[in-house]
């Protein structure tokens, strides 16, 4: 059997910082997303990176159960053993000027909350048989604090945080500790983490207002998110378990 970690989402900005966490302790890697070109991408670059591991692709939308169950099959059958999950896909619309229409319920929830569920559904029985195994939902700041409104301001037109993300962000929190609970005595951990913004280029003003609202006075670095799901992933982490772990600088504590 290939011990592996599945990443959803893993082509977009934070999936790559999974992948090679997941990379650097497993032999196999299973990376799914629905969009085929940047997952395409991902994987030809931690194909360089990583000769030796094996490492497995899915262009998929992770919404269709159907799907899901098609896919937990295909891994079975290539001998892969699913020892970690990271529920990392979203549908986040990014702050942008031009945003005419907010949010869409259905479409986000079923992308950040139902497959999450969806994937632990079909994902743990064979955690459970095995009785090992690592869930990691992402989370946000957001899962703990209401959004600042006042930080889009200017920046992005008239841009709010939409409810849809407070609502995915705190359901996660009790879809963890459910099966934090459930499955302990099959040795299966089940936390979250819940990163404040990540540096990626954004706006300056945009920053600096976020910064201050930051005891540590920055955002977040991928690093610290590298740092924090490579402790949770490592075999020696056994008894941490329905926590929801703030990667935040303190942002979430004033
Ligand atoms: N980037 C940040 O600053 C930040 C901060 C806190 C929390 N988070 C959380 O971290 C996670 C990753 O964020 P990110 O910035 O990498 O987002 P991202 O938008 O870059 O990546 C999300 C990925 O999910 C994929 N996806 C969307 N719908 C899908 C579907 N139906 N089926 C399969 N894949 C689908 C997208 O194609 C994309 O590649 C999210 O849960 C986000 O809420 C991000």
């Amino acid at each position: 059997m290939i011990e592996c970690g599945i990443v959803t989402g893993a082509a977009g900005f934070l999936g790559h910082i999974h992948s090679k966490s997941i990379l650097d302790l497993y032999a196999g890697l299973v990376i799914v997303d629905i969009n085929k070109k940047k997952l395409e991408i991902l994987y030809k670059n931690l194909k360089i990176n990583y000769p030796k591991k094996k490492i497995l692709k899915f262009n998929l939308d992770i919404t269709k159960e159907k799907k899901i169950i098609e896919l937990e099959k295909k891994i079975r059958k290539k001998l892969f053993f699913v020892r970690v999950l990271i529920n990392n896909a979203a549908l986040d619309p990014k702050p942008n000027k031009n945003t005419k229409k907010s949010f869409n319920w259905d479409k986000e929830l079923n992308v950040g909350l139902k497959a999450s569920f969806l994937f632990i559904k079909h994902f743990s029985k064979q955690m459970i048989k095995k009785k090992d195994g690592c869930i990691i939902n992402i989370a946000s700041d957001l899962s703990i604090i209401a959004p600042t409104h006042t930080i889009y301001k200017n920046v992005f037109g008239n841009f709010k945080k939409p409810v849809t993300y407070s609502v995915i962000k705190h359901g996660l929190i009790g879809l963890t500790k459910y099966y934090a609970a459930l499955y302990g005595e099959f040795n299966i951990t089940c936390n979250a983490i819940s990163p404040v913004g990540i540096y990626n280029n954004q706006d300056k003003l945009f920053l600096k207002r976020l910064s201050n609202l930051i005891p540590m006075k920055r955002l977040a670095n991928k690093s610290d998110i590298k740092n924090i799901i490579d402790f949770l992933i490592n075999k020696k982490q056994k008894f941490i378990t329905g926590q929801n772990i703030a990667v935040d600088g303190g942002r979430t504590i004033v």
